[in-house]
């Protein structure tokens, strides 16, 4: 496992994925070939990442065996040994049986993410408890974070998409249709937005007993090579963010409102707009926004609307299932949706004003030319 720590992982784009493997079962062979070194480089490369995380935390004092990263090291041990007994496939069976063990891969390692943030947050506590905890260790759980997940996504995509590519290629769609595994050649984002939209009302009426207006503007035809789910994921958060500040705001102004004082309509605009390179998806919303102070906090993965969860709180949440049908749950939603956005080449910003609202600008890049962000690329760009 020691070697394959240390080996670069490909770093590939969308359309390097495409042309991976073609729609013949020699390509099909190539690809499944390919992803028996490039999955098992993957996880010895989280589990060297998680090690090096909890070294760095026992080095700042934490004393506690954690639950979760002692169960996620066995388990990232476990699935690399599982890879390395299965040859390197060479016929259509052994092929069909790699693919399948992929797929159990991806079972397997679904509550993943859930446990490495509980796991980060327990580590927090120790360490807040102590009085040991530092600006400097926040950005280091955020950095650790950030390659972890960013690792995560990568992975995950590959194997889905070998996994959609081979029931394609088994039910013989088209060598020619758009979709190919995972990837929209020409995804018409309208549509994508249109879904989140339905999906974030649902849950915000669920939650609040009602939701702002959703208004979609723009070029209706916009379209980009790109991962439609991975779209979806990063528009639904910035939906329910948006929605919830302004169900959240109709609530608030509704006493107000009867009192016959302010009268205030929650309004999300979303506004597509397709340039050469990007399409940018600009969603704006008139909430009630926050301060530009408060963007680092935002744009962390322990941090909520309560801004830090008190340590109390922390330890009941630790061990609790992570909701993902909430609206707002354990401040992940942000941070996350721009991993999704950057890991090839996109990008998403917020822009906050304090008593008006927030607009989130999320750029997508057309051509699926970028190469995958590597581990280290999580890091907010300087300006924002
Ligand atoms: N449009 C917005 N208006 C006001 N506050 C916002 C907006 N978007 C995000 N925020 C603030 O940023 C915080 C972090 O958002 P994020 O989506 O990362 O986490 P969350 O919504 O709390 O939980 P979840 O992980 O379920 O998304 C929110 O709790 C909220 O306080
Ligand atoms: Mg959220």
């Amino acid at each position: 496992m020691k070697t394959f720590e240390h080996m670069p992982y490909a770093h590939i784009s969308l359309s390097d994925m495409l042309s991976v493997g073609s729609s013949n079962s020699k390509g099909m062979l190539f690809s499944a070939g390919w992803l028996h070194r490039e999955i098992a480089t993957r996880i010895a490369h989280q589990k060297r990442i998680l090690q090096k995380f909890e070294e760095e935390m026992r080095q700042a004092g934490a004393t506690k065996e954690v639950p979760e990263a002692v169960r996620l090291t066995r388990l990232l041990n476990t699935i690399f040994m599982d890879i390395r007994r299965f040859s390197k496939p060479r016929t259509k069976h052994e092929q069909q049986a790699f693919s399948e063990f992929l797929d159990n891969v991806l079972e397997r390692t679904m509550d993943v993410n859930q446990a490495v943030t509980q796991g980060v947050a327990a580590f927090r506590l120790q360490l807040l408890k102590k009085g040991k905890y530092s600006k400097d260790l926040e950005l280091g759980l955020q950095h650790f974070l950030d390659s972890f997940f960013l690792n995560r996504i990568g992975m995950n995509t590959l194997i889905q998409h070998h996994s959609i590519f081979y029931q394609q290629f088994d039910t013989h769609v088209s060598a020619k249709s758009e979709h190919v595994g995972m990837i929209d050649k020409s995804c018409r984002v309208k549509d994508i937005i249109e879904s989140a939209v339905a999906s974030a009302t649902l849950l915000c009426e669920t939650h609040y007993g009602d939701s702002p207006s959703v208004k979609i503007v723009g070029d209706a035809d916009a379209r980009a090579c790109a991962v439609p789910a991975h779209v979806h994921f990063v528009v639904f958060e910035v939906l329910k963010n948006a929605m919830r500040a302004c169900a959240l705001k109709m609530k608030e102004l509704e006493e107000v409102e009867a009192e016959g004082g302010e009268d205030y309509d929650g309004q999300v605009k979303v506004q597509i707009v397709s340039g050469d390179e990007d399409i940018c998806i600009v969603m704006q919303d008139n909430g009630p926004g926050f301060s530009r102070g408060k963007l680092m906090d935002v744009w962390s993965y322990l941090s909520t609307t309560a801004g830090y969860a008190q340590v109390e709180e922390q330890e009941n949440a630790i061990g609790q299932p992570l909701s993902i049908q909430s609206m707002a749950g354990y401040g992940v939603g942000l941070p996350l949706s721009r991993l999704y956005a950057r890991i090839f080449g996109g990008e998403l910003v917020l822009i906050p004003v304090e008593g008006a609202g927030v607009t989130a600008y999320y750029y997508i890049p057309k051509d699926g030319h970028k190469k995958e962000l590597d581990e280290q690329g999580g890091d907010p760009p300087k300006f924002w």
